[in-house]
């Protein structure tokens, strides 16, 4: 495991992306898992900036959202569908989300799951964190063993994107989501936190023991996961960089 820390939210995109273009520049037809949420906007911003000055290209590159919500149209304001169309205008080969509109979303994900494992696997995962330690919408009680499957959202996950639907009642109360099994099949694992109220959950997932409680504890037993945080983030940490 690497702990990279670094000053600000600039320049955590700047490094983040530098690793997602050296996966694709290593493999150009490399499968990415995307994650979501506030943090990697700024990210993805870097990313549109490399592709448009054509330092980076992603043609043949596949991405894959790690979660959505269920229950709700396909772009409605606040999916991850409708997220990816704002903020990730990148030329991927294809970027694959669930479908937030399916009425089966069971096997809708365990099939979504299928295509990333028959088309060879993610090369590279990039993930958030949430403040209860939730990855992708594997919330606190996912097991290590946990496959891809429909879930239901706590409150804290709903609350955190009440603005993006609009309001709190807008938000679905059930997600689909790749599993924690899934997520470690991943090649390679970039997990990005910012901010001060990451930092307790951050010195949970790097230090506790791994349980289902904190689902990051998994990450631990991932053989390439970089945790990538600013120094906020990483301010519970003692002796940061791993
Ligand atoms: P955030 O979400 O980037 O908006 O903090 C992270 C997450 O919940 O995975």
């Amino acid at each position: 495991m690497r702990v990279d820390v670094v000053p600000d939210e600039a320049a955590l995109a700047v490094r983040a992306a530098d690793i997602i273009c050296d996966v694709v520049r290593a493999k150009p037809e490399a499968l990415l898992g995307l994650p979501t949420g506030a943090t990697p906007i700024e990210t993805y911003r870097e990313l549109e900036r490399r592709a448009a000055a054509h330092d980076a290209d992603f043609s043949r590159a596949t991405a894959f959202a790690v979660d959505e919500f269920a229950g709700v149209a396909t772009d409605a304001l606040g999916t991850n569908r409708a997220f990816f169309d704002r903020y990730l205008n990148v030329a991927f080969r294809a970027l694959r989300c669930p479908d937030a509109a399916t009425t089966h979303p069971g096997s809708h994900i365990r099939a979504f799951a299928d295509e990333i494992r028959r088309s060879g696997g993610l090369d590279l995962c990039v993930l958030g964190i949430g403040v209860n330690g939730h990855i992708a919408f594997n919330e606190p009680g996912s097991a290590r063993d946990s496959r891809a499957r429909a879930v239901a959202l706590t409150p804290a996950s709903r609350n955190a994107h009440a603005e993006a639907f609009g309001s709190l009642d807008r938000v679905p109360v059930s997600g689909m989501t790749l599993g924690v099994a899934d997520l470690l099949e991943s090649r390679r694992i970039l997990v990005l936190a910012q901010g001060p109220a990451k930092a307790p959950i951050v010195h949970a997932a790097l230090r506790d023991h791994q349980g289902a409680e904190v689902p990051a504890t998994w990450l631990q037993s991932h053989s390439d996961v970089t945790w990538l945080l600013d120094g906020a983030a990483a301010s519970l940490l003692s002796g940061a960089r791993e």
